[in-house]
């Protein structure tokens, strides 16, 4: 895993896990891990926040198997009715799990499957917000030899591990002639896009590429409308982003992206 150390390496390897082992993160990775989202928070007015140790916020998730040793998680404290802060903390937050997946830890998004009552305990909460979702984290169940597994053995599990629409299906709004047409920065932001978590899989936000002015745009599917579908739009841009090398992101449904050279 040495010389792969970018997030785009990040995002084709990472998955989803639900079993942990039991040993605690070690200081010096909670350190780092604490220093990347000071700095996320910092740039990007969010409120993530590390909580360590804590395993009776997953009791009920570990102890029906669900779940195997979940005790760490890094909260999504966002303020109440706001659209734009929901799709930030996606955006933001997959960024620190990235980050946390090239150090070889696990991660798994979380809506249901914690205590949230249990977990805002541990949060500091300002007047207005509330914890909405957390990511688990913590070392993968026997991390040691699951550290040790070769690029190419964590990709194709990757590549293989669940079901996934379609790349035409990420780009219902277009033609198959525009998809031919579309310039290589937009089809591997799509296909960046296609690996990112989603509540419940659903992967409900599409794709548009735009000729005549050089934008992308991403949409919320109008079929879905769930508690996290603006966390899964910001979740879903972060990838397209990297995937496509360099530019930026407007933020909401329709939001548009600018492609740097
Ligand atoms: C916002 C959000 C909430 C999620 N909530 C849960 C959850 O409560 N329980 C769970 O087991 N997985 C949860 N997931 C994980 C998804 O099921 C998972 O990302 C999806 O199946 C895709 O698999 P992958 O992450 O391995 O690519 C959630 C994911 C997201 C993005």
């Amino acid at each position: 895993m040495t010389e792969h150390t970018q997030l785009i390496d990040a995002i084709n390897i990472r998955t989803s896990v639900r079993a942990y082992d039991k040993d605690p993160i070690d200081d010096d990775t909670a350190r780092q891990l604490t220093m990347t989202i000071d700095a996320v928070n910092t740039l990007a007015d969010t409120h993530l926040q590390l909580v360590l140790n804590q395993p009776k916020v997953f009791e009920a998730a570990n102890a029906s198997g669900h779940l195997t040793n979940a005790a760490n998680y890094i909260a999504l404290v966002e303020p109440k009715d706001d659209p734009e802060a929901r799709e930030r903390a996606g955006f933001y937050a997959e960024r620190v799990v990235l980050a946390a997946t090239l150090r070889g830890l696990g991660t798994l998004w979380v809506g249901g499957s914690w205590d949230r009552e249990e977990a805002a305990r541990h949060c500091r909460i300002g007047r207005g917000e509330e914890a909405y979702l957390c990511v688990v984290i913590g070392y993968p169940e026997h991390h040691l030899s699951y550290q040790a597994k070769s690029y190419d053995e964590l990709t194709a599990f990757q590549r293989s591990h669940r079901p996934t629409k379609t790349f035409a299906q990420f780009t219902a709004g277009m033609t198959d002639e525009e998809r031919a047409a579309a310039p290589a920065w937009f089809t591997a932001g799509v296909e960046a896009a296609m690996k990112a978590p989603s509540a419940m899989n659903r992967q409900p936000i599409t794709f548009t590429y735009n000729a005549a002015d050089d934008t992308a745009a991403a949409h919320i599917d109008p079929a879905e409308d769930y508690r996290e579908t603006l966390n899964d739009l910001g979740i879903a841009k972060l990838h397209f982003q990297i995937g496509a090398g360099s530019g930026e992101w407007a933020w909401g449904d329709g939001g548009l992206f600018i492609h740097k050279q």
